[in-house]
């Protein structure tokens, strides 16, 4: 029986590129016939918005918080095949004070543990904190990945993160593993090699893959599509196809 892999893209900092990289490794990895779930962590709803109109949804993530709805009534299929959606919407934001007791880290833990063998792969979009969602998604999670935008990355944001991720791994889930930081909105691959790659290293492998900076990112958001469904053969299409390749590379058994 199949058992997913699971991993959280997560970062604290914002704008950093979670989203767009939740959006297109979970895409990528059911281009390549893995049957995949993206989880939508993040109350802003932000991966929602690309399939589904938050507004109008029946069922979302804050129900399953709050215990009034089973996970299996929350997911949803998406137009793309084998990418199936657990939603968010910004009613998940008011959860996190009433949910402060001490099942409240292991909330979707325990929800994923019901379907975990209907998918070969799951992929977690956190919020831009590290909130009780992004607790949850770190106590589920086999494997993190770590946007930064390339440019603008710092060393406190990554410290805080590697706190956090070493304190859940000691305390709740010693199997989780740091598959790598992805950079991204990269101007140029000189600043990267020379410059940046060196100082992240000291932290975190870092992938070799890259997504550069290109205006087609916003417009993919924007046409509610994936970059890989958008333009499958602009640059950072390109280079996100190659980054789940390596993705696929890394948690393989
Ligand atoms: N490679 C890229 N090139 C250009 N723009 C990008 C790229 N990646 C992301 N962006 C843009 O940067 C913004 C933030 O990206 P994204 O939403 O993926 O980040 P995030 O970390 O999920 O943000 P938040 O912390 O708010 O959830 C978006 O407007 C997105 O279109
Ligand atoms: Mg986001």
């Amino acid at each position: 029986m199949p058992n997913a892999k699971v991993i959280a893209i997560a970062n604290q900092k914002g704008g950093e590129g979670k989203t767009t990289t939740a959006l297109n490794l979970a895409h990528g990895l059911a281009m390549e016939e893995w049957r995949t779930l993206l989880v939508d962590m993040d109350p802003q709803g932000n991966s929602s918005g690309i399939f589904v109109d938050p507004e109008k949804l029946q069922a979302s993530a804050a129900d399953i918080f709050l215990q009034k709805k089973d996970i299996k009534e929350v997911i949803q299929p998406t137009t793309y095949n084998k990418l199936d959606l657990l939603p968010s919407k910004i009613n998940l934001a008011e959860v996190e004070l009433g949910a402060l007791n001490v099942e409240a880290p292991y909330v979707l833990r325990d929800a994923i543990s019901k379907v975990r063998e209907e998918y070969d792969a799951i992929v977690i979009d956190c919020p831009p904190s590290l909130s009780i969602f992004t607790v949850n998604a770190l106590v589920t999670a086999d494997y993190v990945i770590i946007p930064l935008q390339a440019e603008k990355f710092s060393i406190d944001g990554i410290k805080g993160l590697q706190n956090t991720i070493e304190s859940i791994k000691r305390r709740i889930n010693p199997n989780l593993k740091i598959l790598g930081a992805l950079i991204t909105q990269l101007k140029s691959n000189t600043v990267l090699t020379k410059t940046i790659m060196p100082v992240i290293q000291n932290y975190f492998p870092v992938f070799e893959s890259a997504i550069s900076t290109g205006v087609a990112v916003g417009e993919s958001h924007l046409s509610r599509k994936t970059l890989l469904d958008y333009n499958p053969n602009i640059k950072q299409a390109k280079e996100y196809f190659s980054f789940v390749k390596e993705v696929i590379r890394g948690i393989k058994d």
